[in-house]
């Protein structure tokens, strides 16, 4: 099928994390008027959607992926008044904006699991999944392990059955083959797409499905079995996903894009088919989770190029023409991409940010933006585990040294190398005082390299990362070769530079990036190679690609 020219593919998506992005009142925590305040320096970088993660009511178990009330806004980022203030303002300077559905679980504090947990025959009992625990109530239904380390099976004592958590046990699982549960989150969504919100981002997605309840495989070392197999991209979701576009999504001129770990490319063509039965697109993992994993999803290993492109190309061509791709390096759940994928040493920290950059825009999809990236910010490298504030790393921390399945040192140096913290310090605005984020005490630490990494400089800098971003989105919004043109894999063999075309009408555009700190041979810009649109370096050396060098040409 022809790719339809839509507002949405042609968009470029900024996620902000409120928690982190701009407090306004000096309390330490950043909140909507702090967005609001911003909205001039998001339009002057170009991008058109903003994707807000969770701003609702939630006891903040797992900032704010633990919901209480979906129609209400967290105190601490602000009010309803502020939401729409924030809503209106952003529409009038063109920027449409994105909220985070979290459906796959509510919070425990949520009064439907209040209801539910009071007695087996509450009328929202089945508003979640309980069973009976084995040998006599003692031990969980199945072995299945959380996300967050433990057991996804919390014992209630108040009815003596165990309800299902694939996040932590204040994040109880909502039981999606009740339609009285479906009614409730399309009534809520259609609450916030009738205030004029844009579209959603789709939190685990892949997971409300599930078909069995059967033990899952226990991965050698491991302390829990793996619930994949009975949980994610099971064929039931596409019902709910239809239902949900019929329902909802397709009353409205909205985006969805789900997030979809474990998916793979024929499953993400029925999510986010050129049909638009389902969703936009989704966010597979494939690409982040590349290279290898010591203990459970723990690393400091690096992922390789040739990994790297054999992954990204076969999305790019297993979507071709079938669906739409989600771009992404960063969120809020990964390391900084310049730490993990490129180099944050001083000398290459600015190159390999922008050959970063170039490589994810000039591939087909929407392109992500996740608050910072546009500075190159990088990890925070935390040495204490009582710098983190992450659950995610302190159930692991327990977890994992309670087992002895690592030493302390070593969890230091995974945790820092891919914990979630590295993306969720303050946003660096400039060298006052926590970089200009908080007046007070900011929730986590400031990266301490934030007096050479600010957006205040970097605005001032025709070379900063900044700026590269601002000419990145410019090209793209001005091209539809970027948006719409095919992709065409070069170099497939070769271990250092990632390189392709993308082909629309009768021009050419060739990307290449150099993802080592070597002079590499390529000869892909020798001769007749057409004009320079972008690339890290003033100046091109025929036969190679200087490190970390990256460059789009077109024809
Ligand atoms: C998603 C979110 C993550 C959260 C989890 C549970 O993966 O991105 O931050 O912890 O869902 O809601
Ligand atoms: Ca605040």
């Amino acid at each position: 099928m022809e790719q339809k020219h839509t507002w949405w593919k042609e968009a470029v998506v900024y996620q902000i994390y409120p928690r982190s992005f701009a407090d306004s009142n000096g309390d330490g925590v950043g909140d909507l008027n702090g967005i609001t305040a911003k909205l001039d320096y998001l339009a002057g970088l170009g991008v058109t959607v903003l994707w807000l993660c969770p701003v609702y009511a939630s006891p903040n178990d797992d900032n704010g992926y633990d919901i209480s009330d979906y129609r209400a806004i967290q105190p601490e980022f602000g009010t309803m008044a502020d939401f729409d203030r924030l809503l209106a303002q952003a529409h009038k300077r063109g920027l449409r904006v994105l909220m985070d559905l979290v459906v796959n679980h509510t919070s425990d504090e949520h009064r439907w699991f209040q209801a539910s947990r009071s007695s087996r025959d509450n009328p929202y009992r089945d508003y979640y999944i309980w069973k009976d625990g084995k040998e006599g109530g003692t031990q969980p239904p199945n072995n299945w392990g959380s996300c967050f380390s433990g057991s996804a099976w919390e014992k209630d004592e108040a009815t003596g059955q165990y309800y299902l958590h694939l996040f932590s046990k204040k994040q109880p699982d909502l039981n999606w083959e009740n339609p009285k549960v479906r009614e409730e989150i399309y009534d809520m969504m259609n609450w916030w797409c009738q205030k004029g919100i844009d579209g959603f981002r789709i939190d685990v997605a892949a997971f409300y499905a599930k078909s069995n309840f059967d033990d899952g495989r226990v991965a050698p070392g491991a302390l829990y079995g793996d619930f994949s197999a009975s949980c994610i991209n099971q064929p039931r979701i596409h019902d709910y996903f239809r239902e949900m576009n019929a329902r909802v999504l397709s009353h409205y001129d909205v985006m969805t894009v789900g997030e979809t770990g474990g998916v793979t490319p024929a499953q993400a063509v029925k999510y986010a088919g050129l049909d638009g039965g389902e969703l936009s697109m989704v966010f597979q993992f494939e690409h982040v989770d590349a290279g290898e994993r010591i203990v459970g999803k723990w690393t400091d290993r690096r992922p390789q190029m040739p990994e790297l492109r054999r992954i990204l190309n076969r999305w790019q061509l297993g979507l071709a023409d079938k669906a739409w791709n989600s771009l992404y390096w960063n969120n809020h759940d990964q390391p900084r991409v310049v730490s993990r994928f490129g180099s944050d040493a001083p000398l290459w920290r600015t190159l390999s940010a922008k050959m970063l950059a170039t490589c994810l825009y000039g591939m087909q999809g929407t392109p992500y933006l996740y608050q910072g990236e546009e500075l190159g910010m990088t990890n925070v490298y935390f040495e204490h585990i009582e710098d983190y504030r992450d659950i995610e790393v302190l159930r692991a921390w327990e977890e994992l040294r309670a087992a002895h399945k690592a030493t302390d040192e070593q969890l230091l140096r995974y945790f820092a190398a891919i914990g979630r913290d590295n993306a969720r310090t303050p946003m660096q605005w400039d060298t006052t005082a926590n970089a200009g984020f908080s007046a007070g005490t900011p929730w986590i630490a400031v990266n301490k390299n934030y007096l050479s990494i600010n957006a205040a400089d970097e605005e001032k800098d025709p070379d900063s990362v900044l700026n590269y971003y601002k000419k990145l989105i410019a090209l793209r919004r001005e091209n539809p070769i970027f948006v719409y043109g095919g992709f065409v894999p070069l170099l497939e063999g070769d271990a250092s530079v990632y390189a392709w075309q993308r082909r629309y009408e009768d021009r050419t555009l060739t990307v290449a990036c150099n993802f080592t700190p070597d002079t590499v041979p390529c000869t892909l810009f020798d001769g007749a190679a057409g004009e320079t649109l972008i690339s890290n370096y003033h100046s091109r050396a025929a036969g190679v690609l200087q490190p970390y060098e990256a460059r789009i040409t077109l024809m």
